[in-house]
């Protein structure tokens, strides 16, 4: 079985009749949306309702008949479960390289738990050592935020499909994509505090504090790492 089919089973155990849950974005949170629709349809879970973090994911959801709902419904989740494009000794985050950052932001911080599940690739000793953070940006002077972004210790660039036109994503705003010299980030709490503060920049693949709880599947089997509190 795939790693990543492991960890997402493993998340399942965490889930109970009548939780709200967030539901994440990316192939490794695909195999848990078709993993809980499978026990919904059986019977063995009963009353759940989901909120989305991207379109592609409410499509998914929707078609295999998980109920969805909403924040506004829902402002307290019992638990979201996502992936992750790298995960630091800390469980410090980056995601949103499935460009589905922004939402996946808004909804994970209305969750109790955030239950991440990688294959063991995705564990690093330092942020930005693998990949580059994503940062979300509006339309208006997205050449002129890009150049800021290169201001801060990183190469960035604008995120651009095959085809040379700039990704859109389901908020109708940009990506940019932010390569850090090795190690990696010196410092991801000042970067996150640096692009927050900007204008124009939506917001950044840094989840920081966020993931209580990570499911790890590794050729040696599955590891849990737990956030300190
Ligand atoms: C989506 O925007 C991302 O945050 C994903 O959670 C992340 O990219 C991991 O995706 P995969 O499970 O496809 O590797």
């Amino acid at each position: 079985m795939d790693l990543r089919q492991q960890a997402a089973l493993r998340a399942l155990n965490d889930v109970y009749d009548g939780m709200a849950l967030g539901l994440g974005t990316g192939k490794t949170t695909a195999y848990f949306i078709d993993a809980l629709a499978e026990r919904i349809r059986s019977g063995e879970l009963k009353h759940i309702q989901a909120v989305p973090t991207s379109e592609a994911t409410a499509a998914r959801a929707r078609q295999l008949g998980i109920p969805l709902t909403t924040l506004s419904t829902y402002p307290q989740l019992d638990l979201a479960v996502d992936g992750a494009d790298e995960v630091d000794p800390q469980l410090n985050l980056i995601k949103g390289l499935g460009r589905a950052l922004l939402r996946e932001k808004i909804v994970e911080t209305h969750a109790r738990e955030l239950i991440i599940i990688v294959d063991e690739s995705k564990i690093v000793p330092c942020l930005g050592s693998r990949g580059p953070v994503p940062v979300e940006i509006t339309p208006f002077e997205v050449e002129m935020q890009v150049r800021w972004l290169n201001t801060l210790g990183c190469r960035a660039e604008l995120w651009l499909e095959q085809d040379g036109s700039p990704v859109v994503t389901d908020n109708g705003n940009h990506l940019a994509r932010c390569y850090f010299p090795p190690p990696g980030i010196p410092d991801p709490y000042a970067f996150a505090r640096t692009l927050a503060d900007r204008p124009g920049i939506v917001e950044h693949g840094l989840f920081l504090d966020l993931a209580t709880r990570v499911i790890v599947a590794g050729q040696d089997g599955l590891r849990i790492l737990e956030r300190e509190r």
